[in-house]
């Protein structure tokens, strides 16, 4: 079964066709940039171009940058905060006339990535996956069962949030060597370590191609994989989200 996978993040908009079976992109994916607003009818509108790319009529899942329960936008980090009380799932459908299941990015990224990548191993353990892009994402697995919403990005080190510090765009606006800002992702993973004694974290988002220039420096007593999925383990496993809730509904 094709599915359409979107993954919407704080710089960009991407998607691609997915075989949700095999968990393999069936078209080459589209990255068109997220308007600077961040605000829901622009950034619905660039969803909007994305689908008619594809020329798409069928089943879509989006990954969002935010907690969504049943649809409902009710954190804003990364975007406007006139997202909060937003129901993305009604909005992208009445922009594209696509019936749309959203969901929280980096849970989308965690449902690939344990099906089909890093986490497939580890269906009998604690995993946590967590995406260091515009901010930091997370996706906790308990026997192969995903806990959704998690903000571990939002817990305070140093006095700050985590993905203040240690986000892969902390790194780039602090123009911070790969070891000045693992020392920041250390300190954090260490943290989690001691609140949930995971046994595999899977680092995902845009540095999960270059993990050699920072594994190295990353000390845990957890193991570690880079995400296989790179960064598109989120068009992946949003579409296999909602590939999964078309077929129970
Ligand atoms: C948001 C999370 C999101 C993460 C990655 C954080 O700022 O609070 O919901 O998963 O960024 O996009």
């Amino acid at each position: 079964m094709h599915v359409l996978g979107i993954d919407i993040g704080g710089f960009g908009i991407k998607g691609a066709l997915v075989d949700v079976k095999r968990g393999t992109l069936v078209t080459e994916p589209l990255c068109l940039p997220t308007p600077t607003s961040a605000k829901p009818e622009e950034m619905a509108l660039v969803v909007r171009d994305l689908c008619e790319h594809f020329q798409w009529h069928g089943i879509t899942g989006a990954g969002f940058p935010a907690v969504v329960k049943k649809g409902v936008v009710t954190t804003a980090a990364n975007i406007h905060s006139s997202w909060i009380g937003v129901n993305a799932e009604n909005l992208f459908h009445e922009t594209t006339g696509l019936s749309m299941h959203v969901l929280n990015d980096a849970d989308a990224a965690g449902i690939a990535e344990m099906k089909f990548g890093a986490g497939k191993e580890f269906q009998n353990n604690v995993v946590i996956l967590l995406t260091l892009g515009t901010g930091i994402g997370s996706a906790i697995f308990v026997n192969g069962i995903l806990l959704p919403n998690t903000e571990f990005g939002h817990l305070q080190i140093r006095g700050r949030d985590a993905e203040k510090r240690a986000s892969g765009a902390a790194k780039t606006r602090e123009g911070l060597s790969w070891k000045a800002w693992s020392k920041r992702l250390l300190e954090f993973l260490i943290e989690m370590e001691k609140l949930f004694s995971p046994d595999l974290f899977i680092i995902s988002g845009g540095v999960s191609k270059q993990t050699e220039e920072f594994f190295p420096y990353l000390k845990t007593a957890t193991q570690l994989a880079p995400a296989q999925f790179f960064n598109q383990a989120g068009i992946v496993g949003a579409a296999m989200h909602a590939g999964q809730k078309a077929s129970t509904s």
